[in-house]
Order: structure tokens, then C-alpha cells, then sequence
């Protein structure tokens, strides 16, 4: 992907697994976001392809929606003024027959589909733990809980792989590791997740696979450990090698004072 001279990520070659949750790790400015916007056709590639299950995806985000892959965005992007089970329904659209503006007009068609959609919908936000905050305006909603609803939105397109760009930024240690037994959980239900992550902690946790991005080229990729241990990530990026604490096998609930590696600034 080249913007004028600037070369942001260049033969970068990718693959996810069915049943995989893989990170993409790098300093700010790696080419990571750029990644995303192109594998959702929010940017067209200069030069390379998106495969989804063997299709070249068209650089559309509605198709590559409707393909399969839905994402959340480093900078959250709800309906601040939609209540938190409207922001759900949104994002199930591409999966409701009717679309997107008989679902905001509920025109006649709106109707027949609404039950269904909207039982949908209560079952994710029961997922994420919302469903007691169906009928809060989004933008009343603390910033952990915002990260969790563009989630559940993203999950009501029924993706078969999850993009989430940078899901724990701004959250306490407590809410991060609830974001990481959120994570397992999607993979549970079957989908594949690729995350971009500052917080080491909670990617070499999360992930089966690593990726590192720098200055827009894959450095490594391979296991957490494999990672961990590679000097030129260690040089390029950590600055110092992860040392897992015992903590770090703990469930969530008694890791309340666990501290966490903070990311960089977003
Ligand atoms: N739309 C754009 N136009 C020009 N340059 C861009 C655009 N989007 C990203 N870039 C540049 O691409 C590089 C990678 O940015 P980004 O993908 O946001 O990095 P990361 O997410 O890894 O921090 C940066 O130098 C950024 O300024
Ligand atoms: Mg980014």
C-alpha cells in the first residue's frame, strides 16, 4: 500500500487460520492499521489481493462484510447517539435481508425481520455483558464498555474472522484481562481473530501466532515464544524481552492486581 512516496506496508503476506486467534504486533506507524483498512477494502492496495476461503475479496467494505470479516477501529466508531442494542442491529445489516435503511426508517419490511434481529442482537450483547444497557445511548457508556459493544457490533455481521485494531487501548488491567477471556471466547464460538495490540502481556497470553510489522515489512512471524525470543524483535520493538509473571496463568478474576505492560501511545 503506497500513499504518494510513503511505501506503508509492502509485501506483506498473510495468512489466518480457521480456529486461530494470531497478533500483529509493531512500533506506532508499522503499517498495522493500514494493514486492516486494506484486508476490509477500506484502502485499495497499490499492488496484492485479499482471499477470504479461497475468494479474492472486491476492495468493498460492504462485500467484504457480507464475505465474512467484520472489525472494530483503533479509535472507536459507534452511533454515539443510537442506544447500545441500535448499534447492534446496525451491524447486523449485511445479514437482515432488508439493509440498512429500512432497518434505521423500520419501514414495512424492517417489521417481519425485526424479531429475529433484534433476538440476535440481545444474545451478543448477553455475550459481551451488556444486555442490561440495551436501551443507554452509546456515547453514556464508559470507554471499556464502548470497546465491548463495537465488538458485539462487529459480531452481528456473523464474521467467520474478526479484525480488532487495538481492542485494549485505554482499558485497566482488570478490563484488559476480561477483553482476553472475550477473545477466547469468540474463538470458542469459531471464529478466527487477528488483533492488533500494544500490551505484550495480553497478546503473547492471547495469541497462537505472532506477526511483527516494522517500517511496513513482516520482520517475524511464529509462536509467542518463537517471538519473544527473536533478537530483531527484541531490537526493533520490545526494547526488553517479555518476562511472563506467574500471574499470568491466573483466570481473570484473581488477577485484579496484576499490572500490565502499557502500550505506547495509540
Ligand atoms: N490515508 C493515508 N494517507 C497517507 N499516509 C497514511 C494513510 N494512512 C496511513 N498512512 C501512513 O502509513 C503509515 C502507517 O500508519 P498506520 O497503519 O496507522 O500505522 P500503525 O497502525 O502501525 O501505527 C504511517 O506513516 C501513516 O502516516
Ligand atoms: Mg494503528
Amino acid at each position: 500500500m503506497r500513499f504518494g512516496g510513503l511505501t506503508a506496508v509492502r509485501s506483506v503476506d498473510f495468512t489466518v487460520n480457521a480456529g486461530e486467534i494470531v497478533g500483529l504486533i509493531g512500533p506506532n506507524g508499522a503499517g498495522k492499521t493500514t494493514f486492516f483498512n486494506c484486508l476490509t477494502g477500506l484502502y485499495v492496495p497499490t499492488e496484492g489481493t485479499v482471499s477470504y476461503q479461497g475468494t479474492v475479496l472486491p476492495p468493498k467494505p460492504h462485500l467484504v462484510t457480507k464475505a465474512g470479516i467484520a472489525r472494530t477501529f483503533q479509535n472507536i466508531r459507534l452511533f454515539a447517539n443510537m442506544t447500545v442494542l441500535e448499534n447492534v442491529l446496525v451491524g447486523r445489516h449485511t445479514r437482515t435481508k432488508e439493509g440498512l435503511w429500512s432497518a434505521l426508517l423500520r419501514g414495512p419490511g424492517f417489521k417481519r425481520a425485526e424479531k429475529a434481529s433484534e433476538e440476535r442482537a440481545m444474545e451478543l450483547l448477553e455475550f459481551i455483558g451488556l444486555a442490561h444497557k440495551r436501551d443507554h445511548l452509546a456515547r453514556n457508556l464508559p470507554y471499556g464498555e464502548q470497546r465491548k459493544l463495537e465488538i458485539a457490533r462487529a459480531l452481528a455481521s456473523e464474521p467467520g474472522l474478526l479484525l480488532l485494531d487495538e481492542p485494549t487501548a485505554g482499558m485497566n488491567p482488570q478490563e484488559t484481562r476480561a477483553t482476553e477471556e472475550l477473545v477466547f471466547a469468540i474463538r470458542d464460538k469459531g471464529i478466527a481473530v487477528l488483533v492488533i495490540e500494544h500490551d505484550m502481556r495480553f497478546i503473547f497470553n492471547l495469541c497462537d501466532r505472532v506477526a511483527v510489522l516494522v517500517q511496513g515489512e513482516k520482520l517475524v512471524e511464529g509462536t509467542s515464544d518463537v517471538v519473544q525470543a527473536d533478537e530483531r524483535v527484541v531490537a526493533a520493538y520490545l526494547g526488553e524481552p517479555f518476562e511472563p509473571t506467574p500471574e499470568d496463568t491466573q483466570p481473570a478474576a484473581e488477577a485484579e492486581s496484576t499490572t500490565s505492560t502499557k502500550g505506547e501511545a495509540q
